[in-house]
C-alpha cells in the first residue's frame, strides 16, 4: 500500500515520468526549474480516503494549511468540503483569500498575538484552540473589547510517548512548549468555564508530525476523554468538538507508516464514545506525496572520494533533509539506464545543502532532470530566498491540464521590501 500512495499521481508516461497526463519535461520547458509539482488528483484521493476512514462517526477535516499553503491548494481542498487549520494571521488571509470562512477554521499555535486574535474574532472562527493561561486571558479581555464570545477548545499536551523520526516534529510529550500540560488542564479548562466572554466548546491536541504508531493517538483521546469527563462532572455543558490535530505520516521510503485502518480503528471507537464532533488537522497527509520538486542536472564533479550530483534546486527550496536529515526519494524524470552512487547536493554555499548522500540513483547527465519524490507538504512552505535564490515557481496539475499557480520570484521580488538610502527615523 506504502508504494502505491508514494507514487500517487506520478507514473512514467513514455520512458519520462509524467504527473497525470502532463510530462514533466514539458512544465520544465514552460515553467523552468526548480518548480514544485502538485497533483490535484492525488490531493484528491488522499482526502477522500481519509474523509471515508472517519465516515462512521460526525467529524470534519481541517487541513493544516501549514503544510503547503498555496491559495489554489487551499481552494482545491475547500472544494473537496475541507475546513482549514490555522497558525498565524498570515494563514487565516490566506485561507479567506480561498474562499474559507469563519466556520470553516480552528487557530492553533503558540504565540498568537493581540492582533492575530482580533482578526480571527471579527472572522468568527470555529475555535481557538487555546494553548496557555495568559492566551485565554488575552483572548478574553479582547473578545469583551468587540463585545462577542470567543469559542474556546482547549489545546492539552497530553504528555504521551511520541514516535516520529525526528524530536523536532513532537509536540506531544512532557516539556514540549505546546499546549497545556495535562495537570494544568482541567483548572485551566475551568478558568475558560467561568471568563466571561469565552465559552468552553472543546478539547484539543495534536502530539506530533510524521507519527508512526497509532499508541499515542489512542493514549491522548482517553486523556482528553477523561478530562472531558472531569469537566462535565464541573458543570461544562457546551462541549461539542474534539480536535485529536494531525500528523498522519506518509510513505517517503520504504517505511509503512500508519495503517488507516488501524488509524480509524483505533480513533473511531473513542470519538463515537465522547459523544463529540470529531476533528482531525491533517496537513501532510493530504499533500506530501501529491507533490514532487523538479530540478535539472548543473554538474557532475568528483571529490574526496565522493561523487556529486550538482542540481539547480537547493535547501532553501527544501530544507527537510539538511533540517531533519529527512529522506526523499530521488528519481530521474527520463532514465538513462547506468546506475551510479553519489551525493546530490544544491549550489547553496553550506556543506548542509544536500538532499541524498551517497545515495544510488540513475547515471544522471548535466541537463537532466530530477523529480525530488513527496515534496508537496512542507516543501514550498518553508522555503527562503537564502542566498539571495528567488524562491521556485508552483504548479498544479489536473488530468490534462496544468496551471502556474505561483510564479517564480524575480530578482525585483527579493529586494521588493528593502532601501539602500536608509532615512533615519529619530533624526
Ligand atoms: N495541527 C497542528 C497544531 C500542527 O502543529 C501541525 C503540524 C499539524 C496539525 C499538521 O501535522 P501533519 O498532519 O502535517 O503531520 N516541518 C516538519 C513538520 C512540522 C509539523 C508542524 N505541525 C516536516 O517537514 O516534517
Amino acid at each position: 500500500m506504502g508504494e502505491s500512495v508514494l507514487t500517487a499521481g506520478f507514473a512514467p508516461a513514455d520512458g519520462a515520468l509524467a504527473c497525470e497526463g502532463v510530462p514533466l519535461e514539458t512544465i520544465a520547458r514552460d515553467v523552468g526549474t526548480p518548480v514544485f509539482i502538485y497533483s490535484a488528483g492525488a490531493i484528491r484521493d488522499a482526502y477522500t480516503r481519509l474523509d471515508r476512514a472517519l465516515a462512521p462517526v460526525p467529524h470534519r477535516l481541517h487541513y493544516s494549511v501549514k503544510a503547503n499553503a498555496n491559495v489554489a491548494v487551499l481552494a482545491l481542498l475547500r472544494s473537496l468540503g475541507a475546513g482549514v487549520d490555522i497558525v498565524s494571521g498570515g494563514e487565516l488571509y490566506r485561507a479567506t483569500l480561498a474562499g474559507l470562512t469563519g466556520a470553516d477554521i480552528v487557530f492553533s499555535g503558540v504565540g498568537k498575538t493581540e492582533r492575530e486574535l482580533r482578526e480571527a474574532l471579527a472572522a468568527g472562527i470555529l475555535l481557538f484552540n487555546v494553548e496557555s493561561e495568559g492566551e485565554l486571558r488575552l483572548l478574553d479581555r479582547v473578545a469583551g473589547d468587540i463585545r462577542v464570545t470567543a469559542p474556546v477548545a482547549l489545546r492539552v499536551n497530553p504528555e504521551v510517548s511520541v514516535d516520529t523520526p525526528h524530536h523536532y516534529t513532537r509536540t506531544g510529550e512532557r516539556g514540549d512548549k505546546f499546549g497545556v500540560p495535562y495537570p494544568d488542564a482541567l483548572a485551566v479548562a475551568q478558568l475558560a468555564l467561568t471568563l466571561p466572554h469565552t465559552r468552553l466548546l472543546g478539547l484539543d491536541m495534536h502530539i506530533g508530525s510524521q507519527v508512526s504508531s497509532v499508541e499515542p493517538y489512542r493514549d491522548g483521546m482517553l486523556r482528553l476523554l477523561e478530562l472531558a469527563d472531569d469537566l462535565r462532572a464541573a458543570g461544562a455543558q457546551d462541549l461539542r468538538y474534539l480536535d485529536i490535530g494531525g500528523g498522519l505520516g506518509v510513505t517517503y521510503d520504504t517505511e509503512d507508516p500508519i495503517d488507516l485502518d488501524e488509524y480509524a480503528a483505533t480513533v473511531l471507537p473513542h470519538a463515537a464514545a465522547s459523544g463529540l464532533k470529531l476533528l482531525v488537522e491533517p496537513g501532510r497527509y493530504l499533500v506530501g506525496n501529491a507533490g514532487v520538486l523538479l530540478t535539472r542536472v548543473l554538474y557532475r564533479k568528483e571529490g574526496g572520494g565522493r561523487e556529486f550530483v550538482i542540481t539547480d534546486a537547493g535547501m532553501n527550496d527544501l530544507l527537510r533533509p539538511s533540517h531533519y536529515n529527512a529522506y526523499h526519494r530521488i528519481d530521474a524524470v527520463r532514465p538513462r539506464g547506468g546506475r551510479t552512487q553519489a551525493d546530490i547536493v544544491g549550489p547553496v554555499c553550506e556543506s548542509g545543502d544536500f538532499f541524498a548522500l551517497a545515495r544510488e540513483i540513475d547515471d544522471v547527465r548535466p541537463g537532466d532532470l530530477l523529480a525530488i519524490r513527496s515534496a508537496g507538504a512542507y516543501g514550498f512552505a518553508m522555503s527562503s530566498n537564502y542566498n539571495a535564490r528567488p524562491r521556485a515557481a508552483e504548479v498544479l496539475v489536473d488530468g490534462e491540464r496544468f496551471a502556474e499557480i505561483t510564479a517564480r520570484e524575480q530578482y525585483e521580488d527579493l529586494v521588493r521590501h528593502e532601501t539602500a538610502h536608509p532615512t533615519w527615523r529619530n533624526a
